[in-house]
């Protein structure tokens, strides 16, 4: 019975972690192709939270690369209002290097959205086949394309084939639409092909689709790609809560690097301390202070960006999930 084997993340052990980054030598393909990625770990697409001012947060803590929230094609190809928004030099050049990400049905949508991408400025076009939303009477996009390999496939060429060689494509992926032996031959069909197309690497969410965020993910489906593709660039992503969840995922998946998402919403200190493991330090803070400087910058840079009024908005939700890791507990 699949449900009865114990996975992966059960043998986390914060010892065995701390042990990994101390002896861990980055893989050199990952900075050869995004110069300044420099170590293992980075700040994950969070629809909603990873705007600038989080961005710049997670940077100035320690994360090397970020990608953005993903950005519906249609919307990129038609408002300029949204690509001014989102464009990586808004915040003066602080924000790189910086992968945009994009979503959507249609390849054709899809390659001019990677266009823009491009023409904006970002170093990496990254595709969403992950995000589980359902759309009603529209067609599929996000993680529910991997119940339909044909546009997937159709969609990762279409981008590949738009974007100058020198700019790296890279994909998110969840392990599959679902559990069942044909929706795995799919995620297989697409995961090879995006390879073969040319695509740096692949973060795989170790949850499927139809789990949405609800339950744990299954860290074993990443060890068994691993295994199987020893060669490629694999990155992790789920579960990842604690700076010891970087190295415990690494250590006991293989991936190259890890994504790092609400883990960083109640704690962007994680970043910092993952420094601190992979220099052979205890990880430290967040002490009151910073917790409260953190705050205050997040509302100080969306005010600049966004006006005061949408800042306190998104301030609220942001300083719950803060208070959550609140040094008194
Ligand atoms: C509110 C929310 C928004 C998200 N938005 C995105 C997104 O825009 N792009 C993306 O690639 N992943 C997105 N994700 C998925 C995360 O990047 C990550 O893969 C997922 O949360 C699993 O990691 P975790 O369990 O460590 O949080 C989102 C997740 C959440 C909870």
């Amino acid at each position: 019975m699949a449900g009865a084997v114990p996975d992966l993340r059960e043998q986390r052990c914060s010892e065995s972690a701390a042990a990994f980054a101390r002896g861990h030598t980055m893989d050199p393909r990952i900075a050869s192709l995004v110069p300044g990625f420099e170590v293992p770990f980075f700040q994950a697409g969070l629809a909603g939270y990873s705007d600038h001012a989080m961005r710049l947060t997670a940077r100035r803590l320690g994360a090397p690369y970020c990608v953005t929230e993903s950005m519906l094609d249609h919307t990129l190809l038609t408002s300029r209002r949204k690509r001014r928004a989102e464009h990586p030099d808004r915040v003066a050049g602080a924000d790189r290097p910086i992968a945009g990400q994009i979503v959507g049905h249609d390849a054709g949508e899809m390659a001019a959205a990677a266009g823009i991408i491009v023409e904006m400025g970002f170093d990496v076009v990254d595709v969403n086949l992950a995000c589980p939303s359902k759309l009603a009477k529209r067609r599929p996009r996000g993680g529910n394309l991997l119940a339909d390999p044909e546009t997937a496939i159709e969609i990762l060429s279409a981008v590949r084939r738009a974007v100058p060689t020198k700019t790296p494509c890279t994909v998110k992926l969840r392990r599959a639409w679902d559990d069942t032996p044909e929706m795995a031959l799919a995620f297989d069909r697409i995961f090879g092909a995006a390879y073969e197309l040319g695509f740096a690497w692949a973060t795989v969410h170790s949850r499927t689709v139809e789990q949405r965020y609800i339950g744990r993910g299954r860290w074993n489906a990443l060890a068994d790609l691993v295994r199987r593709y020893p060669d490629r660039l694999i990155f992790g992503s789920g579960d990842v809560d604690t700076a010891e969840d970087i190295f415990s995922m690494m250590e006991l998946c293989g991936v190259q690097a890890v994504a790092v998402a609400r883990g960083a919403i109640a704690n962007p200190w994680i970043f910092r301390q993952a420094r601190e493991l992979l220099a052979g330090c205890e990880k430290t803070g967040p002490s009151l202070a910073e917790q409260g400087g953190v705050l205050q910058e997040q509302f100080d840079q969306r005010a600049i960006l966004l006006g005061e009024r949408k800042a306190s908005i998104l301030m609220r939700k942001q300083s719950i999930h803060i208070a959550e890791s609140h040094p008194a507990g």
